[in-house]
């Protein structure tokens, strides 16, 4: 039986920007993301504290951390790499720190330019310190259904990096699908061996829809059992190091969905559209989602 509630993890302002052309002024990130917290979203990955030369797009998360306006019944995160990304993270006091490498050697190293086994260690000092700091930490497992580098990823690393990083504390998986090369009845076989190994009530999706799947894809999750979700409004995003990366599956089609299947998400749809036209507004391109392709054509 499918869940009556599902917790959506809003990406867009990390994900969905990082990948942009068009730059985007500081102060309209921070106007969307209030936006984002109006319209009842729980959760906001805000930006990232990385290399500015390696995503120049965030390189303000200082100034976007310390604009927005916080609500109290809103979790924001920050995405970080290393110690030096989880210090400028804790100067901003933002609720949840999120730690990311892959399960392909050759994804990790073109990422975050270190091999799987050197960046255990890394990760094991964020997540302390960062706990220490009175912060929960998420962890993202990349390329969880295929690498566009390797191709197939053996199950078996998916379960050693997610359970490495269990082991040092991270309280929730994000388990992505960072090229969107997944299909359901391949969600639905990594999740039954997944399940074997790692908590499930832990453990998000993180659908990328490159190739249109991300929602029967997260059907399948839902009939896991799987209450988490991470999207992007508008269906933005992508990762510029992990080759033919697009969009999230897109927030507002997803929370419609949903809805329409009498599962809340304490979202409001009104809201949605009024933050993602905002923020079409000021990008090089339409939103791809389909709910934006229906206004646009209005
Ligand atoms: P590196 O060059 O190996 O770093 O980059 P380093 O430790 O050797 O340091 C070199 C220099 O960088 C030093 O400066 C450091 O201080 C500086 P110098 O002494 O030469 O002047 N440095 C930093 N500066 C600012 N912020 C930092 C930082 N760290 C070191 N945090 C590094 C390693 C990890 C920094 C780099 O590879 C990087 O920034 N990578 C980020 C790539 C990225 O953001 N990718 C997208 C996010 S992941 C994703 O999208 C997938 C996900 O959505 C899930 C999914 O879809 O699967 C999460
Ligand atoms: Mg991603």
């Amino acid at each position: 039986s499918l869940p009556t509630h599902v917790t959506i993890k809003e990406v867009g302002p990390r994900d969905g920007l990082q990948n942009q052309p068009a730059e985007v002024a500081t102060e309209d990130k921070i106007t969307w993301i209030n936006q984002l917290s109006e319209s009842g979203c729980p959760y906001i990955e805000i930006s990232s504290f990385v290399h500015p030369k390696w995503i120049p797009q965030l390189k303000d998360a200082r100034k976007v951390a310390a604009g927005i306006k916080r609500k109290k019944e809103v979790t924001y995160a920050a995405l970080v790499p290393n110690m030096k990304g989880l210090e400028g993270a804790l100067e901003t006091d933002v609720d949840e720190i999120s730690v990311f490498m892959s399960a392909s050697e050759t994804h990790n190293q073109k990422n975050i330019n270190k091999s799987i086994e050197a960046t255990f260690p890394v990760l094991k000092k964020v997540i302390e310190e960062a706990k220490q700091a009175g912060k929960s930490v998420r962890g993202y497992v990349s390329t969880v259904f295929g690498c566009p580098y390797e191709g197939h990823i053996p199950v078996e690393q998916v379960i050693n990096v997610s359970e490495q990083l269990l082991s040092m504390g991270i309280g929730e998986l994000s388990l992505g699908d960072t090229v969107g090369v997944a299909n359901p009845k391949q969600v639905d076989r990594v999740l039954t061996e997944l399940a074997r190994h790692l908590p499930m009530d832990q453990t998000a999706m993180h659908f990328h829809n490159t190739r249109g799947m991300a929602l029967a894809n997260t059907l399948v999750a839902l009939e896991h059992g799987i209450t988490t979700f991470d999207s992007a409004l508008g269906g933005l995003g992508g990762c510029p190091y992990a080759k033919g990366a697009s969009g999230n599956v897109a927030t507002d089609d997803l929370v419609h969905m949903l809805h329409e299947m009498d599962i809340q998400t304490g979202i409001s749809e009104e809201q949605l559209k009024n933050a993602a036209r905002f923020i079409q507004s000021k990008l090089s391109a339409p939103l791809p989602s389909h709910l934006m392709q229906i206004i646009n054509r209005e």
